[in-house]
């Protein structure tokens, strides 16, 4: 039978991506036993750093660089098998992961789709297209989009097809016929050669087999034995396909009930499962889309002033992140459309020596106040914030803040402000990038 009292943690970004879960991740991933991607795919970037040395993960769990941990590419996640094997060899190469023993650690599900050669290609070919009139995504161009579009529209390859070259051809032909129409006659592109393709597909495969398995199998195992899960979610609530301001958003379920999905753990998951909502002291947005405490115009200096401070660059693509103060009106939606349980604040130390901050407590639309999140992309896009002013706080000896009441009071104003709004406790404090620079307020993996 399950062990009741101890909780698994699911960590999810509460914004729009980029909240620096990466660090909040791995600071879980070392109470953690087993951890689990189960949506998105490489179009996740967490940053990690440790020692002062930096490492940027697109698709492995970050919680790979913690030696003894079980990492799970479960099977919601849309699988491009180059940058697995790039991080891969990346991950041997730096002595984190030992050559012969990787499938121990790293493991993926055999349900997981495929990226593959013309997912990228489409991406790309689509935002160029929709770029002319200026209604592309912004997407990270990783075929993220396309490669989610073939598994709903039943063309996918997935992990099981691609080690199983006798039953691939067909599945490849039937699905690269499609592709080709359109990139011909629609994009005027060049065709895609299903045998080349097939062909790579066989390789990889090859080389992919001692990782696939069935990771619902290993969660359903280490749920039944109390053992700690941390489901690793990528990208952020207001970027999920129902829930997020579409269609300027990714392609997979990024809120928190997408882990049952991703990993087909049953819906009882979530009565013992710590959702770890992550949230910036400000907010930034990539790509394009509604974004209304966005100060890229209104408040240029203080905008460049936290993108340089705080290196708000994509992890991913490199692009600057737009930046603007915090939405608590954004943030409560995205407590209630995953059940929050608790929030981790990151990054107020980009804000230290600020002299007033600004959090956003509604919103007014056409002379009406709105206390939620609209569903229709062009009415956010003409919300106007409305703001409470808080008094920022001093330069403070980070290195010595163990405990809340060792930051200034300002700061400890700012955080009551968010709980009182959100309606939920902040639990983890993140004060600067390092992995000690973190008060834990409390024990994530604790009781419900
Ligand atoms: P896609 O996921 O590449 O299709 O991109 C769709 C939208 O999600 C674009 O606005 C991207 O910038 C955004 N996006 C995707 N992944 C991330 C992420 O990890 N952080 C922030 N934004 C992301």
């Amino acid at each position: 039978m399950a062990s009741s009292t101890r909780c698994n943690v699911a960590v999810i970004g509460a914004q729009w991506g980029d909240e620096g879960k990466g660090k909040v991740v791995d600071l879980l991933s070392a109470r953690a036993e087993y951890i689990v991607r189960y949506q998105g795919g490489n179009n996740a970037g967490h940053t990690l750093v440790v020692d002062g040395k930096k490492t940027v993960l697109h698709l492995i769990p970050s919680g790979v660089l913690h030696p003894g941990k079980v990492c799970l590419i479960g099977n919601g996640v849309v699988f491009d098998p180059l940058v697995f094997f790039e991080e891969l060899d990346a991950l041997t190469g730096a002595g984190v992961l030992h050559k012969g023993s990787e499938h121990e650690t790293v493991r993926v599900s055999e349900r997981a789709h495929v990226i593959l050669p013309y997912h990228r290609q489409l991406d790309s070919l689509r935002e160029r297209r929709a770029a002319v009139d200026g209604a592309h995504i912004g997407t990270t161009v990783r075929g993220i989009g396309p490669a989610y579009e073939d598994k709903v529209s039943r063309r996918g390859i997935t992990v099981a097809d691609l080690i199983r070259p006798e039953t691939l051809k067909p599945k490849l032909v039937r699905a690269i016929e499609e592709k080709n129409a359109l990139l011909k006659h629609l994009f005027g592109d060049s065709v895609i050669d299903a045998d080349r393709i097939f062909e790579e597909c066989v390789r990889t495969g090859g080389r992919l087999k001692p990782f696939v398995c069935d990771t619902r199998r290993v969660l359903q195992e280490a749920v039944t034995h109390g053992r700690p899960v941390l489901f690793e979610g990528a990208q952020g609530a207001l970027l999920d396909i129902d829930h997020g301001t579409y269609p300027f958003v990714t392609s997979s379920s990024t809120v928190a009930g997408g882990a049952i999905i991703g990993t087909g753990l049953g819906v009882g998951l979530g009565a013992t499962t710590n959702v770890i909502g992550i949230v910036k002291a400000y907010t930034t947005r990539v790509g394009t889309g509604p974004f209304p405490t966005e100060i890229e115009k209104s408040e240029p200096a203080i905008a460049k002033r936290i993108r340089d401070v705080g290196a708000e660059y994509g992890a991913t693509t490199g692009r600057p992140r737009r930046v603007g103060w915090l939405d608590l009106v954004a943030l409560k939606y995205a407590v209630e459309v995953n059940g929050i349980t608790s929030l981790a604040l990151t990054k107020s130390d980009i804000l230290d020596g600020f002299e007033c901050v600004k959090l956003c407590k509604s919103y007014t639309l056409g002379g009406n106040t709105l206390y939620d999140v609209p569903a229709c992309a062009e009415d956010y896009s003409r919300a106007e914030p409305m703001y409470d002013f808080m008094p920022g706080w001093p330069e403070y000896d980070r290195a010595a803040a163990a405990c809340l009441s060792d930051l200034p009071v300002e700061l400890r104003d700012f955080i009551r402000a968010i709980e009182d709004y959100a309606g939920v406790p902040v639990t983890i404090v993140s004060t600067g990038p390092g992995r000690e620079q973190t008060i834990v307020v409390k024990e994530p993996f604790g009781q419900r």
